[in-house]
């Protein structure tokens, strides 16, 4: 469904992206770990065709990303890592403004389309409040909604769960995995959150200063011995035991 091909990028001088090779099936969910700087956002960015990479080749259900961008991105959904949302539109607003651009639907099936997006992900009845009145994990959860709303093959997922307490966190990694049950969405997650990728996430890949230095099974991910891996699991572990 997403396939990565020797894909490099740099902004100016500096290499931010080396050979990057990565093939991921319909339906499967892969975590994108690594350091901070690391070159997480920039790779989704180079998936989601917002950024060119220098070098290389993206296709995404078998459409070149660079090639013929409009179409690549009919097939995904974003969900930035700031969730993104327009603050003087209310959420109905906020969820069909991508729809308006792409699909010419009249009233009933726009509403439609928003009570369906929101109730899968448990925002029923929201459509009126303004991004101001939501707490931290509503805006994701709009931010999802908005990402669903056209039905996208694929899922890309900046950080969804940074700076959300462990239960808002819980009910993410739920969607993210309820997503792909109900409706077959593969998706990529970049997220420093070990136990949240433990818990969703098919493979992961590492991310050390722009290579990808570990690409597989989660389960396999404790055993690696890379030393930023270790630093990570270590982490991670103090972090558990508090
Ligand atoms: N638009 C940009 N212009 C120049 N440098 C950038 C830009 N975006 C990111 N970078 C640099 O690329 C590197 C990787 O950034 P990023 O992909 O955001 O890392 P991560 O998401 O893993 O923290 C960083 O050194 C960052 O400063
Ligand atoms: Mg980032």
């Amino acid at each position: 469904m997403i396939s990565v091909r020797s894909l490099s990028h740099a902004f100016g001088t500096k290499q931010v992206l080396k050979n990057i090779n990565l093939e991921v099936s319909e339906g499967e969910i892969v975590a994108i770990m690594g350091s901070s700087g690391g070159g997480k956002t920039t790779l989704l960015r180079c998936i989601a065709g917002l950024i060119n990479a220098t070098e290389g080749e993206v296709t995404v259900n078998s459409t070149s990303v660079y090639r013929e961008p409009e179409k690549a991105r009919l097939s995904m959904g974003m969900v930035f890592q700031s969730a993104a949302l327009f603050d003087y539109l209310p959420v109905s607003q906020n969820i069909l403004f991508g729809v308006r651009r792409h699909l010419k639907l009249n009233k009933r099936d726009e509403d439609a389309l928003l009570t369906d997006s929101l109730a899968r992900v448990s925002l029923k009845g929201s459509e009126n409040l303004y991004p101001s009145e939501l707490s931290g994990g509503m805006k994701k959860r709009v931010g999802m909604a908005r990402a669903i709303a056209l039905s996208p093959k694929v899922i890309l997922y900046d950080e969804p769960t940074t700076g959300l307490d462990p239960i808002t966190t819980y009910q993410i990694d739920q969607l993210i995995t309820d997503l792909r049950k109900n409706l077959g969405v593969t998706s990529l997650v970049v997220s420093h959150d070990l136990a949240s990728v433990q818990r969703i996430a098919d493979r992961i890949a590492f991310l050390d200063q722009g290579e990808i230095v570990y690409l597989g099974p989660t389960a396999g991910f404790l055993q690696s011995d890379h030393p930023a891996i270790q630093e990570l699991v270590q982490k991670s572990q103090t972090t558990t035991l508090l």
